[in-house]
C-alpha cells in the first residue's frame, strides 16, 4: 500500500507555492495569470468506501483514501472529450465568457486572472464530457418517447449536478467531506477540486444524488410538509402526545396545503406586475433580496449558461439573451452601479414595493422576511417599503430555517429571520412630533406587556421580545413616515427613528429591570445590556440586541471587550484586559468600559497590577462614568470573582477619590494664602 504524507506538500502558506524543481516560492495568482490558462491540476488522491472495513467498525466507517497511480481513465476521457466536443456534443456546451462583474471581476482577483475566462473553463475535460453527454441524453433520449415536462424536471437534477461537479467542488477540510461550488454563494477558486464519481451508489455529490431528490419533490407539491422543531411541539402538547414524539431536532408536519392545479408562474421584474390589475390581490408574500448579501444574477449564469443551450428554443423570450437579464435586479452591485450602488438597490426595491401596493386590495396584506446580519440593508428595506405606501403592522421574529445556518447557498452569517406584515397607508400621513410618538409608543408597548411576559415565559429570549417592542414603535413611526418631526422641525429618517426607538426602549426600562448607568458611553450601555448578568451570549442573540443600533459584533470583538467561540459571544475576562494594558501609555486608557475592566481586572487575587500606580498616574483620566460602572458590575457582574473584583475596585477608586478632593482642597487652600 502507497502511504501519503500529507506534511510534506508544495503549499509552504496561504495562496503560495514552491517551485518543484528550484523550490522557489511564488504567489499563485501571479503565476496562474502570467500563464493565461487555469491553473495544472493533477488527480492527487482518491476516496473510497468498503462496506466490510464498515461491518469491522474500522477507523473512518469504512471510508479510504490511496494515491493515485493511473490516470488512464482521465486521460481516455480527455481524449474523446476532444473527438467529440466540436462534433456530437458541441451544441451541448456552453462557449461564452464570464461577462463583467462584481463575484466574477471584482473578487478574488478577477476569476479570469485565474484562467476562469470562460464557463467551459470552470469544468475539466472529463467534467466536460460528462455534462455534455448528459444534456444532450436529457434533450434527446427516447425521441418522442418523454414528454418534455419530463425532460425539464430532470434539467432540475442536471443544474444541482453542475455545482457538484466543477473545479469549484472541493473538500471541504473542516468537515472532512465534499462540498459543491458556490456553497458560500461567490466563485472562489479552490484549492483542492474534487470529482465525485458520476454513478455511485452512495455518497453526496454524484449524478445519482442529484437526481434522488426529484421524486421526493413529486410527493412534497401532493403533500407537503415543513419541519417543526421537536422542542417546540414538546411545549405545545399534552405530556402523553410529547413523550411520542422522535428523539429528532425537528418533525415533519403536514399542513395539508398541496400545491394546486391552477397556479400560474411567471418569470419577470417584480418593478413591473404590468399584467396584473390594481386592488385585486389579498395577500402578497416575497423573500426580497438584501443589499450586496448575494449577487443572484451573476451566480446564475453559472446555470444558466448551460440551460439556455437546450431551452432557448422553447422559450425563447427566457432564454435567448446569453446571460441572465441583470439591469432590474434589485441589489447593491459595485460593478453595474459604481456611482451608487445602495441607492440603486434603494431604487429598484422601492418600485417592487410600489408595484404590490397596486396591485393589493385596501385591506391586502403584504408580509416579507428578512434576514440580514447587518443593521444597514433593514434600514434600506424598511426605508423604501415606507416609502411604497406601507406600513409596519407587527415584526415576528423566528429562527432561521436550519439548512441555511450551514453555508448553503446565500444566507451564511445569518441566524435568525424576521417576518414582517405590512398593511398599506390608505391616508395621507398626520404629522406628528417625535416628543409625541414616544408617549403613544410607551403607552402601548406597556399595553405589549402581559403578552410578552407569556411568550417570555414559554421561553422566548429577551432580543426576541425586544425585537417585537421594536417592532410596535416602528408601526407608529411607518403610519406617520415622512411626517415624524424632530424637535428642529426636520422630519426624522429610519436611521435616526431607529436609534431613537432604542434608547427610548432602554430608558423607560422596559426591557432592563437594572439598566446599565446611563453616564455610560452608548457602545458601553448596549455592551452591558447583552451581558446583563452572564459571560457568555448565543451570536443570534447579539445580533438581534445590537439591531437598530448600528453597531455591530465585530466593533466590540475589534475592542477587544468580547471574543466569538462556536457561534457563541464571551466577554473577555478582566485579569486579561487588565493584563493587555501593562506598559501601555495611559492616557489611550480612555474609553469607561475599559477603565472599568482594567481596574476591576486588577484586582483579581494575583494580578500583580496596581490599580493605585494607574489611578495615581497624571496621564489616566478617569472616565465620568467609572465609578457608577465598577458598582454595576458590583451588583450585576456575571460570576462573584467579578462581582468580588469590582467592590475590591470600588474600595481603591472611592479612596483615590477622596485624595483627589483632599488635593484639589489643598491647592485651592494654597491659592487662597498665595
Ligand atoms: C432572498 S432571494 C429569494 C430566495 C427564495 N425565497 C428561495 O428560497 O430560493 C431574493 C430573490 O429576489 C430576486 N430578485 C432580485 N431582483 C428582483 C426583481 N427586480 N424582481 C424579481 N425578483 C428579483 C433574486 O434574483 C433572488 O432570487
Amino acid at each position: 500500500m502507497s502511504k501519503i504524507d500529507t506534511r510534506n506538500g508544495s503549499v509552504p502558506k496561504k495562496s503560495n507555492y514552491a517551485c518543484g524543481r528550484c523550490g522557489t516560492v511564488q504567489d499563485i495568482l501571479t503565476t496562474v495569470k502570467a500563464s493565461g490558462k487555469s491553473g495544472p491540476v493533477a488527480a492527487y488522491m482518491l476516496q473510497g468506501y468498503c462496506p466490510g472495513s464498515r461491518e469491522r467498525s474500522s477507523a473512518y466507517g469504512g471510508r479510504f483514501f490511496a494515491a493515485v497511480q493511473n490516470s488512464a481513465a482521465f486521460d481516455a476521457a480527455a481524449r474523446e472529450w476532444e473527438q467529440r466536443r466540436d462534433r456530437d456534443l458541441a451544441p451541448y456546451w456552453p462557449r461564452s465568457e464570464l461577462p463583467h462583474g462584481f463575484m466574477t471581476h471584482h473578487l478574488n482577483g478577477g476569476i479570469p486572472n485565474h484562467g476562469f475566462t470562460h464557463w467551459w473553463t470552470m469544468f475539466n475535460p472529463r467534467q466536460l464530457l460528462v455534462h455534455a453527454l448528459l444534456l444532450k441524453a436529457i434533450h434527446q433520449v427516447g425521441d418522442g418517447k418523454h414528454r418534455w415536462e419530463a425532460r425539464e424536471y430532470v434539467l432540475g437534477a442536471f443544474q444541482q449536478y453542475l455545482r457538484n461537479q466543477c473545479m469549484l467542488s472541493f473538500w471541504h477540510r473542516a468537515k472532512d467531506h465534499f462540498a459543491p461550488a458556490l456553497s458560500n454563494g461567490n466563485y472562489h477558486p479552490k484549492d483542492v477540486s474534487i470529482e465525485c464519481g458520476v454513478f455511485c451508489r452512495i455518497g453526496y455529490g454524484p449524478w445519482t444524488s442529484s437526481y434522488s431528490g426529484l421524486p421526493e419533490s413529486v410527493d412534497w407539491s401532493a403533500d407537503p410538509w415543513e419541519l417543526v422543531s421537536t422542542e417546540f411541539l414538546q411545549s405545545r402538547l399534552a405530556p402523553k402526545e410529547a413523550a411520542d414524539l422522535p428523539k429528532s431536532k425537528s418533525v415533519k408536519v403536514r399542513p395539508e396545503d398541496p400545491v394546486l392545479p391552477r397556479s400560474t408562474i411567471a418569470c419577470g421584474s417584480a418593478t413591473d406586475l404590468g399584467e396584473l390589475a390594481d386592488g385585486t390581490f389579498d395577500l402578497v408574500v416575497t423573500d426580497p433580496p438584501f443589499g450586496g448579501l448575494v449577487h443572484y444574477s451573476e451566480l446564475s449564469d453559472f446555470f444558466y449558461v448551460w440551460l439556455r443551450l437546450v431551452l432557448k428554443d422553447r422559450y425563447p423570450d427566457y432564454f435567448t439573451a446569453p446571460y441572465v437579464p441583470k439591469t432590474l435586479e434589485a441589489v447593491s452591485n459595485k460593478a453595474r452601479q459604481p456611482e451608487d450602488p445602495d441607492g440603486y438597490y434603494r431604487k429598484l426595491l422601492t418600485q417592487a414595493w410600489k408595484q404590490a401596493y397596486r396591485i393589493l386590495k385596501p385591506g391586502g396584506i403584504l408580509a416579507f422576511t428578512f434576514h440580514h446580519a447587518e443593521d444597514a440593508p433593514w434600514v434600506d428595506v424598511l426605508e423604501s417599503l415606507f416609502e411604497g405606501g406601507f406600513y409596519l403592522e407587527a415584526v415576528y421574529p423566528i429562527r432561521s430555517d436550519e439548512t441555511k445556518g450551514e453555508g448553503e447557498f446565500g444566507a451564511k452569517q445569518v441566524e435568525y429571520d424576521i417576518i414582517h406584515v405590512c398593511r398599506k397607508r390608505t391616508d395621507d400621513p398626520k404629522p406628528v412630533s417625535w416628543a409625541l410618538m414616544r408617549r403613544q409608543v410607551l403607552e402601548d408597548i406597556k399595553g405589549l406587556k402581559q403578552m410578552l411576559e407569556l411568550h417570555q415565559k414559554a421561553g422566548l429570549p429577551e432580543a426576541d421580545l425586544q425585537l417585537i417592542r421594536c417592532g410596535k414603535a416602528l408601526e407608529y413611526y411607518s403610519r406617520h413616515y415622512g411626517k415624524v418631526m424632530k424637535a428642529n422641525g426636520d422630519p426624522m429618517d429610519v436611521k435616526d427613528a431607529m436609534a431613537g426607538i432604542r434608547v427610548l426602549l432602554d430608558e423607560e426600562s422596559l426591557a432592563l429591570k437594572d439598566p446599565p448607568p446611563a453616564a455610560c458611553d452608548g457602545m458601553t450601555r448596549q455592551f452591558l445590556r447583552m451581558f446583563t448578568g452572564t459571560d457568555h451570549v448565543a451570536r443570534d442573540q447579539v445580533q438581534k440586541y445590537l439591531r437598530g443600533t448600528s453597531l455591530s459584533p465585530s466593533q466590540y470583538e475589534e475592542r477587544g471587550w468580547c471574543f466569538e467561540k462556536a457561534k457563541v459571544f464571551h466577554m473577555t475576562p478582566f485579569l486579561e484586559i487588565a493584563r493587555r494594558w501593562h506598559g501601555k501609555p495611559r492616557q489611550h486608557l480612555a474609553s469607561d468600559y475599559d477603565q472599568a475592566a482594567f481596574v476591576i481586572g486588577a484586582c483579581y487575587e494575583g494580578s500583580n497590577i496596581s490599580v493605585k500606580e494607574t489611578l495615581s498616574n497624571p496621564k489616566f483620566k478617569a472616565h465620568p462614568a467609572l465609578g457608577e460602572l465598577v458598582q454595576w458590575f458590583a451588583d450585576h457582574g456575571p460570576n462573584a470573582d467579578l462581582r468580588k473584583a469590582a467592590r475590591q475596585a470600588l474600595v481603591h477608586l472611592r479612596t483615590w477619590q477622596s485624595k483627589q478632593v483632599e488635593i484639589k482642597d489643598a491647592q485651592q487652600k494654597l491659592n487662597l494664602e498665595s
